[in-house]
């Protein structure tokens, strides 16, 4: 019998270049950088670049780069009309893969291991995911979708479209710190999701529409508005404790705690904190962050001798709510910025492309008698 390992724990998928983690220490990098530096010296825009390029970009390349996302910000009124006919109560990410599925269809590329396709392709999601996701917010409350401004960074842009009102600069810089910690992480679900898709040599709009897909469950981005929905349920900082308790009683997870891959906290949970941090200093802390503090405390103090954590999706809902954007655009927002690992990895599979055809362990019957329907027992 083969080895088998539930949910392809350790087993490598892929050789790649992209990303690295050490859970034991807690490192992330991007192509060899500090997610710390990253997260303090770059912008959301030329960590991109350096995910599907491989190298940080000149000036030039940067502002061409930039140019380009720039001119893909607009959205086709087909692809708005479409999202109208959506159910406003159905969930934002089925919107928006929906949306991006649609995509190809208005810009065939097929030939996909062409450069020329591989470039625009991206420089397409990268742009457009950030106006689908806030036409759509908009639209489902019966407000006109926002055009796009073009003097404003990708994320203040996106605060923009989604209010109508240009953000203030902190919340916008916090925003692009925050994509810049979702934009890569290794294997993950939804990026194996979609490498399986591009292994097929399907196009980049269909390989971000399955991983868009996979993104969504609650173990995986959805863990942040779980976490949100837990806080309020705890309701006080004096509940944390037995909240927690009886939750590890009945054997269930703690919502934004643990990570396949660390053993100590996500370095990116670090950079959350901080920045939620600076957030509630200046704008005033809410009772949930209160509650979020001690949550962690005690979750800490409960689950760490398995090596169980606070993860990234910990602190990112409540910094999202204090931006004001609604719980289930999370998933959405952290869609915007993981775009650019699904896409890097994409580009790099096609370098040396094989299909995934993993086997499986047959336990199933064989030689099974047909009987007919009146002498099935
Ligand atoms: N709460 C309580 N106990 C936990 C948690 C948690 N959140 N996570 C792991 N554990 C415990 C498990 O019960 C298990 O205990 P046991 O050995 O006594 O049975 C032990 O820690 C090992 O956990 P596994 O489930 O084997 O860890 P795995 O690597 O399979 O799971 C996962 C990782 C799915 C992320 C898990 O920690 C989880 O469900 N967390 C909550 C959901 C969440 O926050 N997801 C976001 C992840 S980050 C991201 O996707 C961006």
């Amino acid at each position: 019998m083969p080895d088998y390992s539930p949910g392809l724990a350790g087993v490598p998928a892929a050789k790649s270049k992209i990303s690295d983690i050490d859970g034991q220490k807690g490192i992330l990098e991007y192509r060899g950088y500090r997610i710390e530096v990253l997260a303090e010296k770059s912008r959301f825009i030329e960590t991109a670049y350096l995910l599907l390029f491989g190298k940080l970009p000149t000036a030039s390349e940067l502002r061409g780069f930039s140019t380009d996302l720039c001119a893909h910000r607009r959205i086709k009124y087909r692809i708005t009309d479409l999202m109208k006919c959506l159910p406003e109560h159905g969930h934002p990410m089925d919107a928006l893969q929906a949306a991006v599925a649609a995509l190809g269809m208005f810009y065939p590329a097929k030939n996909v291991k062409d450069p020329e396709v591989q470039y625009h392709s991206a420089v397409r999601l990268i742009a457009k995911l950030p106006p689908i996701v806030a036409a759509h917010a908009r639209m489902r409350h019966g407000d006109d979708p926002i055009p796009p401004r073009d003097d404003l960074d990708h994320a203040a842009n996106f605060l923009y479209m989604l209010t109508g009102k240009p953000p203030e600069p902190m919340m916008a810089e916090i925003l692009d710190v925050a994509l810049i910690l979702h934009a890569e992480h290794t294997m993950n679900a939804s990026t194996f999701s979609g490498l399986v898709t591009a292994s097929t040599l399907a196009d980049a709009y269909t390989v971000v529409s399955s991983a868009i897909g996979t993104l969504l469950g609650p173990l995986h981005g959805g863990a942040n508005e779980q976490v949100i929905d837990m806080l309020r349920e705890i309701g006080a900082v004096a509940n944390v404790r037995s909240y927690l308790e009886k939750k590890l009683a009945a054997k269930e997870k703690i919502m934004g705690f643990g990570h396949r891959e660390y053993k100590v906290k996500d370095p990116r949970a670090v950079i959350v904190q901080k920045l939620a941090q600076k957030m509630f200093e200046r704008y005033g802390r809410s009772p949930l962050y209160e509650i979020a503090l001690e949550t962690e405390r005690v979750g800490t103090e409960l689950l760490s001798s398995k090596g169980v954590h606070a993860n990234v999706d910990f602190y990112s809902g409540i910094v999202y709510e204090k931006m004001g954007i609604e719980k289930d655009l999370f998933t959405p927002v952290f869609a915007l910025a993981r775009v650019v690992g699904w896409l890097a990895h994409w580009i790099e599979q096609l370098k040396d492309n094989h299909i995934f055809r993993p086997t499986e362990i047959y336990e199933g019957e064989h030689d099974q008698t047909y009987l007919p329907m009146d002498q099935r027992p």
